[in-house]
């Protein structure tokens, strides 16, 4: 091969492995809410609309410490707008610490399991959800979970995952076995197609 076609295979291999999206939840409206006036800075099932959602994206809101941002994978706790009678290992409060009201706030949530997922803010006792700080996405294998995600951080949320270093311990159990395995082959792959074409180039 040509070591045009070369540079277009790694060129296509590179943009395969790291094919994750960052999606800014409701655009440059964001996640808010306005007591006055009882309404949510965006649509989100609008927002939602055109969008896919795979394993390894992440949503960030960028908010404030007056709304929450709840993530649930149970159907029954969203429609309830509540985390009251919600279970740990279904249901993540990200964005918590601050005791302050109108602190800026960015939170940034991996999307690590396939189906259904909830968002909501349950602040000002669920009329901010009621009135719109909700929805639901159909998150898809996509690329699949990559390695450095395929051991979800328990809450309480604190910083994104920077790395791997087995200091985290997972709660969420659901995570679709074999994802991580695909992530090692892809990073094996990737070895061992570079190593074949410096071998080729006569890199060594
Ligand atoms: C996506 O967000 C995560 C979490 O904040 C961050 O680590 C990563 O660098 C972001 N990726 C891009 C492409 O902005
Ligand atoms: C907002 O909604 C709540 C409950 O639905 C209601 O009690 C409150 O009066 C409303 N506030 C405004 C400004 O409409
Ligand atoms: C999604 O829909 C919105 C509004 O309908 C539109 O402005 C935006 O360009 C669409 N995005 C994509 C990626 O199609
Ligand atoms: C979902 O949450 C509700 C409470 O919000 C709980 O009663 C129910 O058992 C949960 N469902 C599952 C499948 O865990
Ligand atoms: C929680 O469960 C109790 C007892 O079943 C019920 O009365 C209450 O309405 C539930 N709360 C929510 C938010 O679903
Ligand atoms: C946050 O809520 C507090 C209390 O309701 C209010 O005084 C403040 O203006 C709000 N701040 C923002 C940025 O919405
Ligand atoms: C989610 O997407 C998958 C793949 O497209 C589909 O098979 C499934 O029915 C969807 N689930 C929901 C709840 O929409």
């Amino acid at each position: 091969m040509a070591p045009a076609m070369h540079l277009a295979f790694i060129a296509l291999f590179l943009t395969g492995a790291t094919a994750y999206t960052n999606h800014t939840v409701g655009g440059k409206s964001g996640w808010l809410f306005d007591p006055n006036t009882n309404t949510s800075s965006a649509d989100y099932a609008s927002w939602t609309a055109n969008q896919t959602f795979d394993l390894g994206d992440y949503l960030i809101f960028n908010t404030n410490t007056n709304q929450t941002v709840i993530l649930t994978y149970n159907e029954t706790t969203f429609r309830s707008c509540s985390v009251d009678n919600s279970s740990d290992s279904d249901t993540f409060n990200y964005g918590q610490g601050s005791q302050q009201f109108g602190q800026p706030l960015t939170v940034a949530v991996p999307l690590t399991i396939e189906g259904p997922n909830y968002f909501f803010s349950d602040a000002s006792d669920g009329i901010q959800c009621e009135n719109g700080l909700a929805f639901g996405i159909n998150v898809t294998h996509g690329a699949g979970l990559p390695p450095y995600l395929s051991q979800p951080p328990p809450p309480p949320y604190v910083d994104p995952p920077s790395n791997a270093d087995g200091s985290v311990t997972p709660t969420v159990t659901n995570v679709p076995s074999g994802a991580g395995l695909g992530g090692d082959a892809n990073v094996r792959w990737a070895v061992c197609y570079a190593l074949t074409l410096c071998g080729i180039f006569g890199l060594f």
